[in-house]
């Protein structure tokens, strides 16, 4: 058993049992695709076994490099794009305080993580720099191409702050470099720079890679517990592993679920979270499926609000657009604090009816009404449970995914581990920046 549970009741309306079981042969061929390695993509297919190959030493090593983080810097600017930062901030946003900018490190009893290498502005990279002139900081550039252009040119401005900061020496102790074992520019100026440098193993791209030192080096330097995290995704990946099953297995009972729908005209999938703090889940969520399935024109688009706080912008269109989406919905059991709603004698805001329930419970209710609307009005909804919001439970979820991807990617008939659209923006932004290519 896992703390994550799916339940696809309120899909039921729209595909049924027996659809689901029609799947059951396939789903058998790609699990052994998955677990053989022998699919499309499958020299991408590392993230599979991650969870319990991780050897002990590599997280002790990063632990020790994040204690040295830790040490020297009231920040650290964690550098780097897409799959290279979209797991940390989905794992440090959720389980930070909600106004960690605003906290003293002393308090945080950690790093501030702020980010830069995952857009062009120049205004935010000015800012960033101006910041970090009277603050003691690290960067951690992550790229596994070692070639992006995104977090190159914001490493290039950083290496130079940094080394007229504290000069050149000191500059390359604060300089943690996580890319391709052997390829790539930044792979090389690591190894003439002499930063501490960690590996993305070959086998495991950029999206699926936040189990990697990619996602484990800043988050255990912003304070997180790392070896909570990759138990929390080995149980996931020991669950699924012994779930033969359709309807046991809730990665492969979701990926076919959402195949269905999408089979039968919904497009849209939209992932809802009733937590601010999972906003960049769901950011991390929307690249992993975007990325793997949108192509040979087809694949589902995966878009993300979170609740209730969309409920007064896209609720609207949600409940009686086009009927085109469905929705999957993340949903947190117990919430870290609760606050009760006190009585007011006088009652103006006429909210007495709520007087000694708790918020967490109001957010449940509100989570409970939309489905049952949004389903009523057409929408089928999956919900996606956790006990809580912790580092266990974050590796659950991440793995899940993660199997769920692979699985609907091939279901799709796609290979879900490339991305060559990703190409043709850079082709012309570097045939306009004339770059020699
Ligand atoms: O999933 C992917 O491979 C991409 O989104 C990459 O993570 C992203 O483009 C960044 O690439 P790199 O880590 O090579 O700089």
């Amino acid at each position: 058993m896992t703390g994550l549970q799916l339940s696809i009741d309120k899909a039921l309306a729209f595909v049924s049992g027996d659809e689901i079981r029609s799947f059951e042969a396939d789903i058998t061929l790609h699990l052994e695709k998955i677990y053989q390695k022998t699919g499309r993509g499958n020299d991408f297919l590392g993230w599979v076994d991650l969870p319990s190959k991780t050897e002990r030493a590599l997280l002790k090593s990063l632990l020790e490099d994040a204690a040295r983080i830790r040490e020297q810097s009231d920040v650290v600017v964690v550098t780097g794009i897409g799959g290279s930062y979209l797991g940390t901030r989905a794992v440090t946003d959720a389980l930070g305080h909600a106004f960690n900018a605003m906290m003293t490190k002393e308090t945080r009893k950690a790093p501030l993580l702020l980010y830069a290498g995952h857009h062009l502005d120049a205004a935010y990279l000015s800012e960033l720099l101006g910041l970090l002139d009277d603050r003691d900081y690290s960067v951690i550039v992550i790229s596994k191409s070692g070639t992006t252009t995104e977090p190159a040119v914001a490493f290039r401005l950083l290496k130079k702050h940094l080394e007229g900061k504290y000069g050149r020496r000191e500059a390359a102790r604060r300089i943690f470099a996580v890319t391709d074992a052997a390829r790539g520019a930044l792979r090389q100026l690591a190894g003439s720079e002499g930063y501490s440098t960690y590996v993305i193993p070959d086998d495991v791209g950029g999206r699926f890679s936040v189990l990697t030192p990619v996602g484990l080096l800043p988050i255990a330097a912003a304070g997180f517990d790392i070896y909570g995290l990759m138990e929390g995704a080995a149980g996931m990946e020991r669950f699924l592993k012994q779930q033969k099953d359709l309807f046991s297995n809730p990665a492969a009972l979701y990926a076919v679920t959402r195949n269905i729908l999408y089979r039968k005209g919904k497009t849209i999938e939209i992932l809802a979270a009733y937590n601010p703090a999972l906003f960049y889940l769901v950011e991390w969520w929307k690249q992993l499926f975007g990325e793997s399935e949108g192509k040979e024109h087809k694949g589902i688009f995966p878009a993300g609000v979170g609740f209730t706080t969309d409920l007064h912008s896209m609720g609207q269109y949600i409940q009686e657009g086009l009927r085109n989406v469905f929705e999957t919905v993340v949903r947190v059991e117990k919430s870290r604090y609760d606050l009760e709603i006190p009585h007011d004698p006088e009652n103006l805001d006429g909210l007495n009816y709520l007087a000694g329930k708790t918020i967490s419970h109001v957010n449940h209710m509100a989570a409970k009404g939309t489905m049952l609307a949004h389903v009523e009005g057409d929408v089928p909804n999956m919900e996606i449970s956790l006990p809580e919001i912790s580092e266990a439970t974050l590796g659950e979820i991440i793995y899940f995914f993660e199997m769920a991807c692979a699985i609907s990617g091939y279901m799709l008939g796609v290979n879900p581990f490339d991305q060559p659209g990703v190409e043709a923006y850079k082709k012309k932004m570097f045939e306009l920046l004339g770059k020699n290519q």
